[in-house]
């Protein structure tokens, strides 16, 4: 199997348009590498791919000479599986419309979001919307199996006012396990908290791919860009009590690797202890263009 990160950032990507903190700062003058947001694309064999969730930035990452149409119309990517409904997750489907087909994979929870928005529409009939049932795997191309399953998250924010921003488990927030050439990667890039039955779901992962949106759970209010914590925003921070490395600690997987990862987060400074924490305990902190082969 073949993973490659096109987009290792959260929402915003770095530098993120409207935001001069440190590590934006950095991106914008090259001390930093620039990240766009959230996507994975998976092969098993570099001909035909699956894009798991659509990133705003998606018309860029796709520019890449892999994803070169084979003849005078086409693409190699015939899926694109989306974990939830955000922004950062979505929007790039709408840069997907000039009628090339695909199958489109989501819970029915996120089709009803993308239903319920006219703009959505733009979308050609030719792109099949199936549904994804929790714990059942499916094909997105042959060989390869997903299986998403529930994690812990929230709604989108767009809809926190409707449905209120509580935690809670459902097809809202989904991982996705995806097996195929005798390996097993997760890929779990929103994850509000690490409960016991999710740490035995993780165990012996060939990859995993985790929620790296924030280090410290009031790292935003720490550098002075907002209000939320990360709990607030449905991420579980990766310091602290309960934070991703104690509660991954001793468990067994081939390669951690964090990505969807918060502009604001200190693991993308070189020499910051909190990026020697998350290296010393054996974490990979994915970069845009890092290819894995699993
Ligand atoms: C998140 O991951 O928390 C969301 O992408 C936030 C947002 O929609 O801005
Ligand atoms: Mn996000
Ligand atoms: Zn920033």
């Amino acid at each position: 199997m073949i993973l490659t990160v096109l987009g290792a950032a959260a929402g915003g990507g770095v530098p993120q348009w409207n935001c001069a903190c440190r590590n934006c700062s950095l991106a914008r003058a090259g001390d930093l590498p620039r990240m766009t947001q959230s996507s994975v694309a998976v092969s098993l064999d570099g001909t035909g791919w699956v894009v798991l969730n659509a990133s705003p930035d998606i018309r860029a990452q796709l520019a890449a000479p892999r994803f070169a149409p084979q003849g005078l119309r086409g693409s190699p990517v015939k899926g694109v599986v989306v974990t939830n409904a955000d922004v950062d997750h979505i929007a790039g489907l709408l840069s997907l419309r000039e009628g090339t087909g695909f199958d489109l994979w989501a819970s029915a929870e996120t089709h009803a979001v993308l239903a319920a928005s006219p703009v959505f529409g733009v979308l050609s009939e030719v792109v099949l919307r199936r549904d994804m049932t929790l714990d059942e795997g499916f094909n997105p191309i042959p060989g390869l199996t997903v299986t998403p399953f529930a994690v812990p998250g929230k709604v989108a924010l767009f809809l926190e006012a409707e449905q209120g921003a509580d935690h809670r488990m459902g097809g809202q927030t989904v991982g996705l396990e995806i097996t195929g050439g005798g390996k097993r990667v997760l890929y779990i890039p929103g994850c509000a908290s690490l409960p016991d039955w999710l740490l035995d779901r993780i165990e012996g992962a060939d990859v995993l791919f985790f929620d790296g949106t924030v280090f410290h759970d009031d790292e935003m209010i720490r550098e002075g860009v907002g209000a939320k914590t990360g709990a607030r925003m449905g991420h579980v921070a990766i310091g602290g009590a309960g934070g991703t490395l104690e509660r991954l600690s001793g468990r067994r997987v081939g390669r951690k690797i964090l990505i969807h990862i918060n502009n604001t987060n200190p693991i993308l400074r070189p020499g910051s202890p909190e990026r020697a924490a998350v290296t010393a305990a054996g974490w990979d902190i994915a970069l845009d263009g890092m290819e894995i082969a699993a």
